[in-house]
């Protein structure tokens, strides 16, 4: 058995000069937020990150990102593990621009036990560790269909078409037909209305699934856009670069035999 290929979820950031779609990556934060960081962590981002160029909360007035409105703001919505400097403790507080983003979890013993043995892993680079995986997080997401007839499913396991694996242990029908996909300990975790939209973008698992892995995409490189840019800025400088040597070569060369 194989996995099925990714759908294509027409991302605007795709290809050479493609750059985030701001409001998609503000509702991908909310869907990671409200639904994926109950399992999942993102230990390689900061919050400060959310207010830098391209990122979701950008505000070009802002002197920087750690003094973003919108970054302080939604920082101290989430309480970080700390220790008090002066007695030692481990405490508890509001997070800052300057933390990163917590793990639900407080070590991966924990993280197993509440998810069936399996951890749910950490989605700062998951875009970079899947092949196509902007696109293949969100056919994951979208993706969850009843298993087919014949496939007996592990306990704690679901079925997905799009995950890797290999069902023929598992397939008691046609050895010729064994079903894309495999089994993954995470269950649907999006259902329609589950978070509400404040632009006016329909509230369905297909588009949760798109702007989740639209922000997922863009916490994997938070930098492509300015990369790409500097990439297009010396393409046009090799142009006319090239064409200035061409016209002073047909110059200096004119009447020479
Ligand atoms: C695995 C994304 C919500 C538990 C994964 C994987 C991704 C992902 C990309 C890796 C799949 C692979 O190995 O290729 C997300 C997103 C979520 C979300 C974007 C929110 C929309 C949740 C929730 C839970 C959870 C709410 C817990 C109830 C897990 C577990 C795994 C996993 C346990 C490991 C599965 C395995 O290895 O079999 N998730 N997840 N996830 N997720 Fe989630």
């Amino acid at each position: 058995g194989e996995a099925k290929h990714p759908r294509k979820a027409g991302f605007s950031f795709e290809g050479p000069f493609g750059t985030f779609d701001q409001g998609q990556l503000q509702r991908g934060y909310k869907v990671y937020r409200e639904v994926c960081a109950a399992c999942h962590g993102m230990d390689m981002l900061s919050f400060r990150t959310l207010g830098e160029r391209s990122g979701p909360f950008w505000d070009p007035h802002a002197p920087n990102a750690a003094e973003n409105r919108f970054v302080k703001a939604l920082a101290a919505e989430i309480e970080v593990a700390d220790i008090d400097t002066e007695t030692g403790e481990p405490i508890r507080r509001p997070a800052t621009p300057a933390d990163r983003f917590p793990n639900p979890y407080p070590n991966a013993t924990a993280a197993a036990a509440a998810n069936g043995g399996a951890v749910p892993p950490d989605l700062s680079v998951m875009a970079k560790a899947r092949h196509d995986g902007a696109n293949y997080i969100y056919s994951l997401l979208s993706g969850y269909v009843a298993p087919p007839a014949g496939l007996q499913i592990r306990p704690g396991q679901y079925y997905n078409p799009y995950m890797a694996g290999d069902l023929t242990p598992f397939w008691t029908g046609d050895p010729e037909k064994v079903p894309y996909g495999g089994f993954i300990a995470m269950p649907n975790p999006l259902r329609p209305d589950q978070v509400t939209y404040d632009d006016g973008t329909a509230q369905t698992v297909d588009q949760y699934a798109k702007d989740v892995a639209a922000f997922i995409a863009w916490a994997s490189e938070p930098k492509a856009t300015e990369r790409k840019q500097a990439g297009l800025g010396v393409m046009i400088f090799l142009a006319l670069f090239a064409g200035l040597t061409y016209a002073s070569y047909r110059r200096i060369w004119k009447g020479v035999a």
